[in-house]
């Protein structure tokens, strides 16, 4: 892939690995892309400034308040900047970006990033390890980072353990990757529901299903990645760089999905809606009684996905299904009775995919008879690669 074009900003930390970044910054540069580096003042402990200007051909970025035009610095470069990799990253900076501290350039142009941002870490293994080091690296995820994990090795302060700086290749590769990926789906609004309904019984009891919203959780990932406007409904907690609407029954869900459907462009619906909800809810808890059985009463809820697809206009609209038995056939047929664009299949007969799982294989069936099967993968992989597919048909 060509980089013409790209720009992409690197963020250098005060840790020995960064010397490997020169070798990074030549990679990008023969691929044309435009590289401009800014580092904090401790990392030039270890590479000097000379070096990286010649590298990147372009200005090094290190103090604040350098101000050469009337946009501050650090507003100016995250504005030109499609792409912000931090690597290696220092335990120092990864816990002031998670807590949004700017007392240096690059730490200010961090919070002031709203783009794709990319965390290469290297450390000693005991500060890999530090929970405290971990939480703010999982706040960085939440807010969409991607991190790439060090490695596990020699440490340059002369212990062995995880906290090496990952390959430089698979750091130029995540890079490409997620260039390739961020504007795919730019400008659509993309809405994904996720998790198992909760049909309420009394006060304190429910009917819910084993949905882990997982899958949901990931195509909604992937598809802000993808530079979607992304609206996820979902009967789960979750911390996301993007808007969340929290329901709990498919009366709820429904209801919400009415409201935002509109606009939409796309629409996965993942959730594991109830078939039926309880009849009469109880405003009080229900008592045991004397008698041996207790019965409740359930009638059928909408089914949500055939009602949106009768309401229709542009949108494409995706459904999921969990079948145990005869999936080729059960699907087509749902594919059909729904009205839906697209189906995306799970054999929940086997046990190491689909519920609660981290691992998915599915097979996606396009209104027009295309059918694409999804080899087991991480759901993030799975989710990437289902709006992939679903963009090009
Ligand atoms: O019919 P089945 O439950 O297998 O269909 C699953 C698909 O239909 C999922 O996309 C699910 O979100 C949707 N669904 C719905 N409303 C229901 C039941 C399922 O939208 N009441």
């Amino acid at each position: 892939m060509t980089l013409s074009n790209k720009h992409i900003l690197i963020g250098i930390t005060g840790g020995i690995a960064a010397y490997k970044i020169c070798e990074l910054i030549r990679k990008f540069k023969k691929s044309n892309a435009d590289v401009k580096i800014v580092c904090t003042p401790n990392s030039l402990n270890f590479v000097t400034k000379l070096t990286l200007q010649n590298l990147s051909q372009n200005e090094v970025f290190v103090q604040e308040f350098d101000v050469k035009n009337w946009k501050p610095e650090h507003i100016s470069i995250a504005d030109w900047a499609d792409i912000f990799l931090i690597a290696p990253a220092s335990a120092n900076t990864i816990s002031k970006i998670a807590n949004g501290i700017s007392d240096n350039l690059l730490t200010s142009i961090a919070c002031a990033f709203s783009k794709k941002m990319i965390i290469a870490p290297a450390m000693n293994f005991n500060m890999w390890n530090n929970e405290a080091i971990q939480k703010n690296l999982n706040r960085l995820r939440c807010r969409g980072a991607e991190i790439l994990e060090p490695e596990s090795g020699f440490l340059a302060c002369g212990y062995t353990g995880k906290g090496r700086l990952c390959g430089v290749n698979k750091i130029f590769d995540s890079v490409i990757e997620a260039l390739k990926y961020s504007s795919v789906l730019q400008g659509q609004k993309v809405i994904v529901t996720a998790g198992g309904t909760i049909e309420e019984i009394d006060p304190v009891r429910y009917i819910s299903n084993y949905s882990s919203g997982k899958m949901g959780l990931a195509i909604a990932n992937s598809a802000y990645n993808m530079g979607a406007e992304v609206v996820l409904i979902t009967t789960k907690d979750c911390d996301v760089p993007y808007k969340t609407i929290k329901v709990k029954s498919a009366l709820d869900m429904q209801k919400v999905l009415n409201e935002e459907f509109n606009n939409a462009n796309l629409v996965v619906m993942a959730a594991a809606v109830a078939d039926y909800r309880v009849k009469n809810y109880s405003e009080q808890k229900i008592k045991k009684s004397n008698e041996e059985t207790l019965t409740i009463e359930l009638v059928k809820n909408p089914d949500i996905l055939t009602e949106l697809c009768k309401h229709k206009v542009n949108q494409i609209v995706v459904g999921f299904c969990a079948e145990s038995e005869n999936l080729f056939e059960n699907a087509k047929i749902k594919l059909e009775k729904k009205g839906c664009d697209f189906l995306v299949a799970n054999d929940i007969s086997r046990q190491d995919i689909g519920f609660n799982s981290d691992e998915n294989e599915v097979i996606i069936f396009s209104k027009e008879g295309n059918v694409q099967k999804f080899d087991k993968a991480p759901k993030k992989i799975i989710a990437r690669e289902i709006l992939e597919w679903i963009n090009t048909k």
